[in-house]
């Protein structure tokens, strides 16, 4: 596989989290980051840890199909190993991570990966996502979409979060992250992200929501969801919650 001129944020992630599936030019991206910030391996392992509590809470309700938006790298405790009886298609929308993402899941007949705009879920191959998550709208299934708001604005992610509403069965479940303001303390740093990166006051999380009703947990710093052990000191950097879609 050619390597990539370009950096990406789902590659660096996988950087931190310890993995095997990024590039030099991820790497040097990562480095430059934590120049800015500081280090970022434990914020990233409690955002992965926070995924796999969060799957393993939906698979609990009975949920045996995951719908992955925004996947990035398919590996260090995502969510077909989070998850391990279901199956599970990731989506993405960058071509190298896509191609990265097909290879290590190659004879998987659990999970797959293809190309998915989540902010059109039409872009999504049927016959992909009838294999992988059987039943789509009409049985419930589990939605996944982490380390992506922060990339949409607030009436694009509204309006996409309300079409994976309608479009899924009652009893589905949506798994979401968003970034706080903590990285405003860090300017460098947040130029890194680029212009389209988005930071948010807690008290839009709840309306940006719509329709899909939070469990009991609420939406909480991702260390203090449903926490298996004391939850570690950490930046406040991104709030997480399970959340949803009721009858309507
Ligand atoms: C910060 S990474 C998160 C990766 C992974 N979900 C995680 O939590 O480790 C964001 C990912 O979202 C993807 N992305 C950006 N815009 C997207 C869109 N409109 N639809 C689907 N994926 C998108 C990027 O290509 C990137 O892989």
């Amino acid at each position: 596989m050619g390597e990539p001129d370009r950096p990406s944020t789902a590659r660096m992630i996988d950087f931190w989290l310890g993995g095997e599936h990024h590039f030099p030019v991820d790497v040097a991206a990562a480095r430059a980051f934590e120049q800015a910030y500081g280090p970022c391996a434990p914020v990233f392992r409690a955002l992965r840890a926070f995924l796999g509590r969060a799957v393993r809470a939906v698979a609990d309700r009975g949920v045996d199909g995951f719908l992955v938006f925004g996947a990035g790298v398919p590996t260090m405790g995502n969510v077909h190993e989070a998850a391990p009886e279901a199956t599970v298609l990731y989506t993405d929308v960058d071509p190298v991570t896509i191609r990265l993402g097909q290879r290590i899941l190659a004879g998987s007949d659990r999970a797959g990966y293809g190309y998915g705009d989540a902010t059109d879920i039409g872009t999504i191959d049927p016959a992909q996502l009838h294999r992988f998550v059987p039943g789509w709208g009409r049985r419930p299934v589990g939605i996944v979409f982490l380390g992506l708001a922060a990339f949409l604005d607030d009436a694009t992610l509204s309006r996409t979060l309300d079409e994976l509403y309608a479009a899924a069965a009652p009893g589905s479940c949506l798994a979401i992250d968003f970034d706080t303001e903590e990285l405003a303390g860090y300017p460098e740093a947040l130029a890194m992200m680029g212009p389209s990166f988005r930071m948010r006051a807690p008290a839009s999380f709840r309306p940006l929501l719509g329709r899909w009703e939070p469990t009991e947990d609420g939406i909480v710093p991702v260390t203090h969801w449903r926490p298996e052990e004391p939850p570690p000191a950490l930046p406040d950097a991104f709030h997480g919650a399970v959340a949803v879609r009721g009858d309507d």
